[in-house]
């Protein structure tokens, strides 16, 4: 062990220990993993929430069951489900929450190795995270294409058949097969960038899951990828995904926007976040 370097590990498993292990210049690679309770706030419902959770209000779909809203077997024999939920969900109708804005906030002091994300709001995007920073593990409404020829279909098009709730069809006559947004629906393999990346946690010098249930894989496995003597932080109202198991394991149990407040607070970055969400 070089005697020189200062302690890795946490002073504490504290918000003030954590602060203070940034403060010293120990996280300069840090990945974050985020889900859908970072979105709650901005309006949008998470999965698996009781009582407010979508998968507890699809009901009104009359599904065989919650997750086949993004079954592709389920979809391919029944679309309007989910045409359905994308004409309440479809980007473009939220703002990013102050904890959007404080993955931003890493960016920009050059602490930001990657953000992986579940989600597909693209709120990541809006709240100015670069392109190159992210990767959107199961998808997101970016792209659209169909599903049969895999022919791109326009955005505006879509946007369109969307908001006059008809079923987007392939043009090519000879095809005209269903037309899907590039969300990873269950059945459907994640896209290449995540596999591509996949290793990155193994170079983080911090990890921060931020507002997820870590119920699907494989994304639920990023964390356990971080080496050992790197906090992993979570920020969550439960806890989840075996984090605290391990000894430097923070957990900052509660709403995802108080906790980040608290912890810019500590750090020093207070009004540098509201600055950068006052603005989004
Ligand atoms: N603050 C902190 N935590 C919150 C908040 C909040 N405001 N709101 C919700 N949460 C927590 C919930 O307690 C839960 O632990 O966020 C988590 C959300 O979990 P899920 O609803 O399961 O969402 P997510 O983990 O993103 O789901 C993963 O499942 O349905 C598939 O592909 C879909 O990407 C999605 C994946």
């Amino acid at each position: 062990v070089d005697e020189g370097a200062p302690s890795k590990t946490l002073e504490s498993r504290t918000v003030d220990g954590l602060a203070k292990y940034i403060k010293e210049g120990h996280a300069k690679r840090i990945v974050v993993m985020t889900g859908a309770g970072i979105s709650t706030s901005a309006g949008i419902p998470d999965f698996r929430s009781p009582n407010t959770g979508l998968y507890a209000n699809l009901a009104r779909l009359n599904l065989p069951y919650a997750e086949a809203v993004f079954d592709i077997s389920f979809f391919r024999e029944n679309p309007t489900p989910f045409y359905t939920l994308a004409h309440e969900l479809y980007p473009g109708k939220y703002r990013p929450t102050v904890t959007h804005s404080f993955i931003r906030l890493l960016h920009e002091k050059g602490l930001l190795l990657k953000l992986f994300t579940q989600n597909i709001d693209c709120l990541e995007r809006e709240a100015g995270v670069p392109d190159e920073s992210i990767i959107e593990a199961h998808g997101s409404f970016a792209r659209q294409s169909c599903i049969d020829c895999k022919s791109p279909y326009p955005q505006e098009e879509l946007k369109k058949q969307i908001e006059a709730k008809t079923i987007p069809r392939c043009h090519k006559s000879s095809c005209h097969g269903l037309v899907k947004p590039e969300i990873v629906f269950f059945g459907e393999q994640l896209p290449s960038a995540f596999f591509d990346n996949i290793d990155v946690p193994t170079e983080a010098d911090l990890c921060i899951v931020l507002g997820t249930s870590l119920q699907v894989q494989p994304f639920a496995s990023l964390p356990g990828a971080c080496k050992s003597g790197v906090p992993r932080v979570l920020i969550n109202m439960e806890r989840v995904g075996g984090l605290g198991s391990r000894s430097d394991d923070v957990l900052l149990l509660g709403d995802c926007d108080a906790g980040v407040r608290k912890l810019a607070k500590a750090i020093g970055w207070e009004d540098e976040l509201e600055d950068l969400w006052a603005q989004t």
